[in-house]
């Protein structure tokens, strides 16, 4: 069965949210001097050739065999999963340039990529939004101990500026799932931390080398998605109970500053 998605949640604010997200972006400084050396850049790049082409490198939109039935249920929506998809575009292009700066190619395919996308395909748009957002949560722990550990300011940059826009996209899913008004109870929930646990577990196996070989921990790193998952699941009750109750969402300013 289709989501119904659009019951609550102002797709004006959400659009104007992406229209002053695309304002006041730092370009990193790419020619900054590079003090990385040896087998801790080498990992880094493998890690960023990765991320090049799995956060908005390849195809950059909703793939799942029945996403067109979702997107014509709302010309709101879809405009909304536009914009969603150019800031994972632009991800892409950020993590290009410093892969420019670091003198490495980008790469075409990777397993875990194939893998993701065929899935994704073939499950289901339902299935697919789930995926992504999972992804985003873990992803957005990956970006902050980038940002923390990597000696490179150029790096540190970037990662600040996709940090900031995947607080926006993980603040969106919690609205459109607010919307559904479903009950999110402990089902759920453990299917959602499990799936969770899935992706993160896939994200750390092909980028561990990286973030150890700059100090980073294992533990830090599943604290990190657990958190994560935790502060998600909490916010997207509130916000349930506040539909419930025929309140008004949050605006979506205080929902990402939430999921930052
Ligand atoms: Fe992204
Ligand atoms: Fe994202």
């Amino acid at each position: 069965m289709m989501p119904q998605l659009i019951t609550t949640m102002n797709l004006d604010y959400w659009t104007e949210h992406f229209r002053r997200n695309a304002e006041d972006r730092p370009e990193p400084d790419w020619n900054a001097p590079i003090s990385l050396r040896g087998p801790a850049l080498a990992k880094l790049v493998k890690s960023l050739q990765q991320f090049q082409l799995g956060d908005g490198g390849g195809p950059a939109y909703l793939i799942a065999w029945d996403h067109q039935r979702l997107l014509a249920s709302d010309a709101g929506l879809k405009e909304l999963v536009d914009l969603w998809f150019a800031e994972e575009r632009e991800h892409s292009r950020l993590l290009g340039s410093a892969l420019r700066r670091f003198f490495a190619p980008e790469i075409r395919e990777h397993w875990s990529f194939s893998l993701f996308c065929g899935v994704r395909k073939l499950a289901g748009v339902q299935f697919e939004l789930y995926a992504l957002l999972l992804t985003e949560i873990v992803s957005h722990v990956y970006y902050k101990m980038l940002r923390k550990h990597v000696k490179d300011e150029a790096v540190r940059g970037m990662c600040a500026l996709i940090i900031r826009d995947e607080a926006g996209h993980i603040a969106f899913h919690r609205a459109r799932l607010a919307s559904e008004k479903r009950p999110f109870g402990r089902l759920w929930e453990l299917a959602f931390r499990f799936r969770g646990l899935a992706a993160g577990t896939v994200l750390w196996v092909n980028h561990r080398g990286a973030l150890r070989a700059a100090g980073a921990t294992d533990a830090e790193f599943y604290r990190g998605i657990w958190h994560g998952m935790d502060a998600f699941i909490r916010g997207l009750r509130g916000d349930l109970e506040r539909v419930r109750a025929g309140a008004t969402m949050k605006p979506c300013a205080q929902m990402v500053a939430e999921c930052a």
